[in-house]
């Protein structure tokens, strides 16, 4: 049975000039076996006629937030009550705008406001309004809050430009929505490591390196979405631990290898993106070293490299790590997968402009055990962990059926 069957889908659609291929939505998402009630903004109906949606759904199409078209019902509230999932497709930049802003001027602004179905968005706009700051903070405002986006691609546009802004293709958008319905992860155990170690010196000092610990996050937060138990054992950082996962804290290499080991063996899948620290101090000053001598030679020991140690202790686990190289970008990652007994490694060449460390972007290439590689275009470090997490499901996939 189809996961659209019986369920209800509020399409909401925004005045841009892919509206019409929110037709094409309509119809496949009512193939299927949904019920969908349409909304057209005002700037919407110059572009479609409410008559188009109405014939494919065989429904009344919403527009003005006094249509009550059930009797006895306030129809925003009813319609928000009953919805699944809240598509908005395509999404304009003043209706994300107005949705990160909580503003409600008209019916779909209202019945976003009003509903607690999911919100998947599916924006289409000019590559410099996508683009624009504006646009991307509000965009991070509500996949924050959860909302799941659908983003545009590449392509020519209305205007004549070349560049990121087209609306996602309808097989693409329905996934979308088939995800948000039925967790692609629900029941898978996911352990994620994230940010720097901290190796003290002594009592006010440490070693360390810029990791912020973006990607780990991103990766935990899209896992928690997509339906997986998250376990994020983490070294300090700034950021706020998702909501929803366990976050066991950890300062030191030894604290963040001890944490994975405790919840290994009930973990499906371990993605290790911590930067650890590969040295320590050999010892740990006692208080604050006073300066004044001249020189001061601090004697490093090898940390236990965490990945490599769940490597060798590997059972059923999926394990999948970061390469952050600066040179022989894949031959180094190939070398680690196969030192680490990993089944995908991340590649990142952290010279790049907008790759690695602190960025919220990121430019990485996916290699698999048998040598497979796929390279990706620079991109949100949420986009890449959603990347690795279908890799990761391809590969709990392949390993289900192999066990039969
Ligand atoms: O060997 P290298 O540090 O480049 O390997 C990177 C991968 O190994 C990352 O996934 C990182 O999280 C992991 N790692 C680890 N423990 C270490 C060093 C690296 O888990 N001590």
């Amino acid at each position: 049975m189809s996961v659209f069957e019986g369920k209800h889908i509020l399409l909401g659609v925004t005045g841009s000039i892919a509206a019409y291929k929110a037709a094409d939505i309509a119809s496949k998402l009512t193939q299927a076996g949904a019920e969908v009630d349409v909304v057209l903004t005002e700037h919407a109906r110059r572009f479609i006629t409410e008559v188009t949606f109405r014939a494919i759904t065989r429904r009344p199409v919403l527009i003005d937030l006094f249509d009550e078209p059930e009797e006895r019902q306030i129809a925003h509230i009813h319609l928000a009550k009953r919805a699944d999932v809240l598509l908005i497709a395509p999404a304009t930049a003043n209706i994300l705008a107005k949705l990160a802003y909580g503003i409600a001027d008209d019916l779909l602004t209202t019945l976003a406001l009003a509903t607690q179905a999911k919100l998947v968005i599916a924006p289409a706009m000019n590559t410099v309004m996508w683009q624009n700051p504006a646009t991307q903070q509000n965009v991070r405002i509500l996949e924050a809050r959860g909302a799941r986006f659908v983003y545009p691609v590449e392509g020519m546009l209305a205007c004549g430009d070349v560049g990121a802004g087209k609306l996602a293709d309808t097989p693409t958008i329905l996934q979308a929505i088939e995800e948000v319905l039925n967790p692609p992860l629900r029941g898978v155990r996911l352990l994620v490591t994230a940010g720097p170690t901290e190796e003290p010196i002594d009592a006010v000092r440490h070693i360390s390196n810029p990791s912020s610990g973006k990607m780990g996050y991103a990766i935990a937060d899209e896992a928690l979405r997509q339906g997986a138990e998250v376990t994020l054992v983490t070294g300090p950082t700034l950021l706020a631990p998702p909501a929803g996962a366990k976050t066991v804290p950890v300062r030191t290499a030894q604290q963040m290898l001890d944490a994975c080991l405790q919840v290994y063996d009930a973990v499906d899948v371990v993605i290790a993106t911590a930067a650890v620290s590969d040295y320590r101090p050999a010892e740990v000053w006692q208080g604050k070293r006073k300066k004044g001598e001249p020189e001061w030679t601090i004697r490093l020991v090898p940390n236990p490299d965490i990945l490599r140690t769940l490597g060798e202790r590997k059972g059923k686990q999926i394990l999948v790590g970061f390469a952050a190289e600066t040179q022989e970008l894949l031959q180094n990652a190939q070398q680690k997968l196969r030192e680490k007994n990993l089944d995908l490694i991340v590649a990142n060449d952290v010279s790049q402009e907008g790759a690695g460390f602190r960025a919220d972007t990121n430019r990485v290439t996916l290699l698999w055990a048998d040598s497979t590689q796929k390279p990706l275009p620079l991109m949100s470090k949420r986009e890449v962990a959603q990347y690795v997490l279908q890799a990761v499901r391809d590969l709990l996939r392949a390993r289900s059926s192999s066990e039969g």
